[in-house]
């Protein structure tokens, strides 16, 4: 029974409850900001100085004078030091032998998994499960505390339009919907719910921002935004990990229009800590502050120091700019002493809130031997839910658990390093369960399974191995073939310009192909290929990304079977590399194309009048269509929509969308299906995009089971910003899809309304 309180009662104790709460919730941040500010009065200029400075580790090793600089107070941060017994010596001899006694924050790129490595970002991003990508951070977390990492230069959440990027790999791809999503569910998994518990670590947002758009795909290119379109796509990811209470952010290598990121005050003081309110810490990326003199924006080291503490920089990652030249800045006064403090600040309340000041000294690290069952488990669970079936002709998939005889064949078949992808530092090959191993361990005595790599590696065009892999084929009931990219073909500094799967795998697929054995393809890659051709030569084709430690069992169960395809694609196929950029979020143009409403180039008569083949946005050689679009993946059952409804047809600015649709599971085995939710702006005052995510479940149905899937569109999400840069939501009629991709068709419509 509620107690009613009269209204002048109530006063008083509102406001009682009103302060209670705040002290409680500043209470902790009074502590912190006490504690900061005490140890600031204390410190010297060098010792300020000192903690925005960031080394490389010495592998292993304690040099003499890292150990003096260490007893000066002369670093802030150590990186890729993952030797635990090093890492407490070297916090021993910084809490210990300093002055002052500030730890370190020991820094390591843990991007997807330390030990357990799962599916690169790009294939966690094809799960669509946020939940899942939070528990994978967690254990990644858990195993790089346990020896002595603090802080991880993850989630990266650039957005990709351009596959020819490596970098694509290490992203959650081309949507800042789904992009949002899942970096702050890696964020909350990596930073926990206590900073400072011992199994979590300091997550960092990077790189900020716009790297994903350099130019050509080129990495470490020039990137044009206008703002509009950086605060509308490119942000939202950065400030969803902001909001979710990422511990620090990265200044990103590239200029954005015009501007260095490591010298950019507008992103850095202007939009992160103005307009997001930022309470971490800026770490520049490896060198991108003395980089501004090769960009052509900074004259000397000199220079350099002073941009980035101007712009916001608090910490530099390995470049000597600020242990070269900021005391002298502060101390001619060319550089006010308050920003220096501010960015001490910045980084002493990060290294509070992990508790490193308050660990019990000495402290023990339990390091980590092999990967537990429970990672194993959730790598496998990860790499199955990545697994994007593009092609199922015949229902070729899944195989039958009879089948007699088996032909294993590709240089990924069984190699257990490539499979870990691109920034997997600390996995272990020998970790690893490869495809051909766990068809083994699968099938045991009840098929006769022939191997052969076919080629060497994936760049290989020795076709020496062609024809063991023939008579593998033609010798068994049906091929699996494991092709694609070795993990060195994506990631930082590795972009492409071709596309298509390297070496003479194509001619490997075709030589196969020409058996007339049906073929699952099995394609691994750092980015989409354009494998269009090849896809035609096929029956099924599996698109697995790089899976991690435990490819084989997730491959070995969609293969046979035991579970269905439920990956949904991040990022949208080209047909080819001259289709790029191609995205799904893009706008109708004034000539938008059709397909029919075009001449495509091999229909084109001798001699056609010049003007007569379709003047609307498409390519005379492939039309405009994607290979692959946004949000695509088949599944061993089929999936049915119906019965969209509103909670009504005129929304009003403001209030919430209340969404329905009907689920079917119209097939004959349970799956996973990824339901989304699109919107379109029909008119506006900036033009708008063709579709854009608003919403997406993972739903479980059983076969002939429905359910009636809900989402709740607050209509606050439907806005954009304006030409004076104001986010705003417009009047107007919209349509609203839900299903299975970003081209489903089941659609509705409803008017915003002021
Ligand atoms: C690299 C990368 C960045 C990484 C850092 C530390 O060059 O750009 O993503 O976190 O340096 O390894």
């Amino acid at each position: 029974m509620f107690r009613i309180v009269s209204s002048n009662q109530f006063l008083p104790i509102s406001c009682l409850l009103v302060l209670t709460f705040c002290s409680l919730a500043i209470g902790e941040n009074i502590n912190i900001h006490d504690r900061i500010e005490s140890l600031l009065s204390k410190m010297t200029l060098a010792e300020k100085v000192g903690q925005m400075i960031q080394i490389n580790g010495y592998d292993g090793k304690i040099p003499k004078d890292l150990k003096q600089r260490l007893r000066e107070g002369g670093i802030g941060s150590i990186l890729n030091e993952v030797n635990p017994e090093i890492n407490l010596e070297m916090q021993r001899i910084a809490v210990e032998e300093s002055r002052l006694g500030i730890p370190l924050i020991i820094g390591r790129d843990v991007i997807h998994g330390f030990r357990t490595i799962f599916p690169i970002p790009l294939g966690q991003a094809a799960t669509w499960d946020p939940e899942l990508v939070r528990a994978c951070a967690g254990i990644a977390a858990e195993e790089a505390a346990s020896v002595g990492i603090d802080w991880t230069f993850a989630p990266m959440m650039d957005i990709a339009r351009d596959p020819r990027w490596g970098r694509i790999a290490e992203g959650f791809g081309e949507d800042p919907y789904l992009a949002s999503v899942l970096a702050a569910a890696m964020v909350r998994g990596l930073q926990g719910e206590d900073l400072s518990a011992p199994n979590t670590i300091a997550a960092c947002a990077k790189h900020f921002a716009g790297y994903g758009a350099a130019e050509g795909g080129r990495d470490y290119n020039t990137v044009y935004i206008p703002e509009g379109l950086l605060r509308d796509v490119y942000l939202p990811p950065f400030r969803a990990a902001v909001d979710a209470g990422v511990a620090t952010v990265m200044a990103s290598f590239n200029e954005i229009n015009g501007v260095p990121s490591s010298g950019n005050a507008f992103l850095l003081r202007q939009v992160l800590r103005k307009e997001w309110g930022f309470q971490g810490f800026v770490v520049s990326d490896w060198g991108s502050m003395s980089e501004m003199m090769n960009h052509g924006f900074c004259s000397d080291l000199k220079d350099v120091a002073q941009k980035s503490i101007q712009a916001g920089v608090d910490m530099e990652m390995v470049s000597t700019a600020y242990a070269d030249y900021l005391e002298d800045l502060v101390n001619s006064g060319a550089v006010p002493q308050e920003l220096v403090d501010d960015a001490v600040r910045n980084i002493l309340r990060v290294k509070f809130q992990l508790g490193l000041f308050d660990k019990p000294s000495p402290y023990s690290l339990k390091g980590i031997h092999k990967p537990s069952q429970k990672a194993l488990d959730l790598a496998k669970r990860a790499a199955l839910e990545s697994v994007v079936l593009l092609k199922n002709e015949g229902n070729l998939l899944p195989l039958s658990r009879k089948i007699r005889s088996i032909a294993v064949i590709g240089p990924l078949a069984d190699e257990p390093y490539e499979v870990l992808g691109t920034w997997s530092l600390d996995g272990k090959a020998e970790d690893t369960i490869t495809p051909l191993q766990a068809v083994k361990t699968f099938l045991g005595e009840s098929a006769d399974i022939k191997y052969t790599g076919g080629l060497p590696y994936t760049r290989s065009r020795d076709e020496s191995g062609f024809s063991p892999a023939v008579l593998a084929a033609e010798e068994s009931d049906a091929v699996l073939l494991f092709v694609g990219e070795e993990s060195a073909l994506s990631g930082e500094g590795h972009s492409r310009a071709y596309l298509n799967l390297p070496g003479a795998q194509e001619k490997l697929i075709n030589t196969l192909a020409a058996t007339g054995k049906p073929i699952a393809l099995v394609v691994m890659a750092g980015r989409p290929l354009t494998i269009g051709e090849i896809s035609r030569k096929v029956q099924a084709v599996l698109y697995a990304w790089h899976p991690g430690t435990m490819t084989g069992p997730a491959l070995v169960d969609l293969i046979f079977g035991i579970e269905s395809p439920s990956g949904k694609l991040p990022v949208t196929f080209p047909k080819t590399a001259g289709q790029i950029p191609v995205y799904y979020n893009h706008k109708n143009t004034g000539r938008p194309p059709q397909e029919g409403a075009f001449t495509l180039i091999d229909d084109i008569p001798v001699h056609a009048f010049q003007h007569s083949l379709g003047n609307t946005s498409h390519y005379l050689d492939i039309g405009y269509l994607p290979l692959y679009p946004f949000g695509f993946g088949l599944s061993y059952t089929r999936f049915k929509y119906a019965n969209i409804k509103l909670s009504t047809n005129n929304i009003k600015i403001g209030d919430n969308i209340r969404v329905s649709v009907d689920l079917i599971n119209v097939g004959a085995m349970e799956a996973e299906e990824v339901a989304q939710l699109y919107i379109r702006d029909l008119v506006a005052s900036i033009t708008r995009p063709v579709r854009e995510l608003k919403g997406f479940q993972r739903i479980r149905l059983k076969p002939g089971e429905k359910k009636t899937v809900t989402f709740d569109l607050p209509s606050q999400d439907l806005g954009f910003h304006n030409t004076d840069m104001e986010y705003t939501v417009e009047p107007g009629k919209f349509h609203l899809w839900v299903g299975g991709d970003s081209q489903s068709v089941l659609m509705t419509e409803f008017e915003l309304v002021e």
